[in-house]
């Protein structure tokens, strides 16, 4: 086994709502650690998932036709341009294992999206990391970063675990700065719930001749984070290596069906991305009044101060409350919530206002 592979480690996932429940022995708890949306799937997604049932003895599309044509037209690119993933973490995976060999490395923040080291590793390349600048990336200073040695460069905006965003300017800068011989990816997976008009939507920088691979995903917004679904658009050439590493059948026919649906969905997503505001804006105030600092996000999740974190993340499991610790992001004083309905933001905050001894009104 190469060594690098024998230092990798696993994924560490949220806790499952069973597994707290049958170690703590409660009862009705809530899970706010994985910046799934609490409001549930699309309801046109779950009609067309139940008209696909019938089918399942059947391989899904390999070539996931109907969707990529779906987005094709939403986007404005050709169907040639978009390869779907299972997950957009499967597209994340493949660009590694397309671009970098060991020897090579790729460029990411500090403190981004935790899988983009993990992929990078496996290939026996090398992530080298950037610190981040007030919790936000510092594309200055990644593509200062950037060497002949590097073939990839990982920006997630808005940022997880942080929710920040970089804005158009400094990412137009950053996109002239760019050699041209690097792949870019811009791993948007939280872009649907940005309402800065200075948000640069990275799609709108697509060209043939970039080297710029934008990440979308239906678990988030859409709900569908069980079904694993999400894709990438990029120059054809690009789509092309990594189509010819998926597995065939890398989205499944439910999936695809509900994807599809989803993407119609324009009330579901209306009402999600309003819930998320106002429930951001709760949290935000809640934690202005109990005296915790945390990161002003665009996302569906909240960075929040807490001090000695891996006490205040244990006692709140034993409420019945799981939110996801940072110590793998190396920060050890924070914990990342996410934005829940309005019922569980409360309950989280009444909760974390019991284990700090301060009030929560
Ligand atoms: C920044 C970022 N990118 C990608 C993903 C993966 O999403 P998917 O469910 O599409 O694999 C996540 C999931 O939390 C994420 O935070």
């Amino acid at each position: 086994m190469p060594e690098w592979i024998q230092r990798l480690a696993v994924y560490p996932p949220g806790m499952p709502i069973e597994e707290l429940e049958r170690e703590y022995g409660v009862t009705g708890s809530i899970k706010l650690a994985s910046n799934e949306n609490p409001f549930g799937p699309s309801p046109r997604a779950l009609e067309a998932i139940t008209k696909a049932l019938p089918n399942l003895h059947r391989y899904p599309d390999g070539s996931g036709y109907y969707l990529r044509q779906a987005l094709a037209e939403r986007l404005g690119v050709s169907a040639d341009a978009i390869i779907l993933g299972n997950g957009s973490n499967d597209i994340i995976e493949l660009v590694a294992r397309a671009f970098l060999r060991p020897g090579d490395d790729a460029v990411m923040a500090d403190q981004a999206f935790v899988i983009y080291q993990m992929v990078v590793q496996a290939t026996g390349a090398t992530a080298r990391s950037v610190p981040l600048k007030r919790y936000t990336h510092d594309l200055e200073a990644i593509a200062r970063a950037i060497t002949p040695s590097t073939r990839l460069v990982f920006l997630a905006n808005p940022n997880n675990p942080t929710g920040t965003i970089y804005k158009r300017e400094e990412w137009e800068e950053f996109v002239k700065s760019v050699p041209a011989d690097v792949v870019v990816v811009a791993d948007d997976a939280y872009a649907d719930y940005v309402e800065d008009p200075d948000y640069p939507d990275s799609l709108r920088y697509q060209r043939h001749d970039r080297l710029l691979l934008t990440l979308r995903t239906f678990s988030k917004m859409y709900g569908l984070a069980g079904l694993r679904v999400g894709y990438g658009v990029g120059p054809v050439e690009v789509i092309q290596v990594l189509n010819r590493l998926r597995q065939p059948f890398n989205v499944n026919a439910l999936a695809q069906v509900a994807a599809l649906a989803a993407l119609d969905d324009r009330e579901h997503v209306v009402r999600v991305r309003r819930s998320n505001r106002e429930g951001l804006a709760y949290l935000q105030q809640a934690c202005d009044r109990m005296g915790c600092r945390y990161v002003p996000s665009w996302a569906n999740f909240l960075l929040i101060e807490v001090g000695e974190a891996g006490r205040v993340y244990e006692a709140l499991l034993r409420l019945g409350v799981i939110v996801r610790p940072m110590d793998v992001y190396q920060l050890p004083h924070h914990l990342r919530v996410t934005v829940g309905t309005p019922e569980e933001n409360r309950r989280f905050v009444d909760s974390l206002a019991a284990v700090l001894g301060v009030a929560a009104s």
